[in-house]
């Protein structure tokens, strides 16, 4: 249970996307969107984009309010952003509701002190997913203050806990401006082949190269610019964007892990997107790699260690250096902030 009196995102330090989005649309980055679930990845995110002085988007989904209790996941942002200028640089904190599945979910955070949110009604029929997108929007921007509202056109593949969508089907441009008109959305998220998790392509649908090492299906780059066309300007982003790095999943399987065929999106073809009118670009299953790739080590090379600090202490460290690489060489969101 939330509780009843309504809580501004502002009472909490945090910004909506609007303004992080027109500076990155202008400037040519994307800002970062990590999903957390618990402190450690917090503080990695913060340590890193402070570090990096990157703006940031912490992203909560269903399945991290029903893990970690959603008062909590709210404080602890409050806390992050109390954190971040501590550490000595103030970074402009975002909190997102990642991949709202109903207007009650979008509707609670809202009231909750969430910045912006995420309704995602990509699954539904073309009028459905506008009409509900349409009753968010509404009900975000009437607030005192403005909430910003994500939506999605098109389906991505893959599977998770709470995401999930067995065929994919690319955006179709000709339906964008229609849908960023009668909706009123404050960004659009496009399917252009990324998907969610640690293993987007079928090893069938990668050809190899000399080395023998697995190369994905570039991503539609002519999509993109259609919807950049038909849309100049407009903040587009992209969900499913872990690149899936080959050192992690090498460590997680030499020390027990059993990851098959586990492949990402390419970081050039991330960093071309970031250039262009993508200006969010959502991180998660990397993080999960880093993280568990760090414990399986230190729990195999010494199994006496029972102090769990002594393995999310490494974890976070892991991580931390993880989202910096991002921020400074994928996303262009470091100095920014
Ligand atoms: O796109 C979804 C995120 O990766 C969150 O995943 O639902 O397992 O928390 P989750
Ligand atoms: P990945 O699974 O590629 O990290 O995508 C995360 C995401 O899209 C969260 O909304
Ligand atoms: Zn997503």
């Amino acid at each position: 249970m939330e509780s009843k009196m309504t809580v501004s995102y502002k009472e909490l330090g945090l910004v909506n996307t609007k303004e992080l989005f027109a500076k990155a649309v202008k400037g040519g980055y994307a800002i970062p969107a990590y999903n957390f679930n618990n402190m450690e990845q917090l503080q990695a995110i913060i340590m890193a984009c402070v570090e990096t002085k990157s703006p940031v988007i912490l992203q909560v989904s269903k399945g991290a309010r029903d893990y970690a209790n959603a008062t909590l996941l709210r404080n602890m942002a409050r806390g992050a952003v109390e954190y971040a200028k501590e550490l000595g640089y103030p970074i402009p904190v975002v909190l997102h509701l990642d991949h709202g599945g109903d207007f009650e979910i979008c509707k609670q955070c809202i009231d909750n002190g969430f910045s912006s949110v995420m309704i995602d009604g990509s699954h539904l029929p073309y009028d459905e997913n506008v009409a509900l997108t349409r009753k968010v929007v509404e009900y975000a921007h009437s607030q005192k203050d403005y909430v910003t509202v994500e939506g999605e056109l098109g389906v991505l593949a893959g599977i998770e806990d709470e995401v999930s969508a067995e065929h994919s089907s690319y955006t179709p441009p000709e339906e964008v401006i229609d849908f960023v008109g009668k909706t009123g959305v404050d960004s659009l998220a496009i399917s252009i082949g990324t998907s969610h998790g640690a293993n987007k392509f079928k090893p069938e649908q990668c050809t190899r190269n000399e080395e023998g090492i697995l190369l994905p299906p570039p991503l539609r780059f002519d999509i993109l610019e259609e919807v950049e066309k038909k849309l100049p300007g407009f903040p587009i982003v992209l969900h499913g964007s872990s690149s899936v790095p080959q050192d992690l999943v090498k460590i997680i399987n030499t020390y027990g892990g059993k990851l098959k065929d586990a492949i990402g999106i390419p970081e050039e073809q991330l960093r071309k997107a970031a250039a262009s009118a993508v200006c969010k670009i959502n991180i998660d299953s990397d993080g999960r790699l880093a993280m568990t790739a760090a414990v399986r080590k230190v729990l195999a090379e010494k199994p006496a260690e029972f102090d769990p600090r002594k393995y999310l202490g490494p974890a976070r460290d892991a991580l931390k250096e993880l989202y910096k690489h991002k921020n400074i060489n994928v996303l262009g969101s470091a100095g920014k902030a």
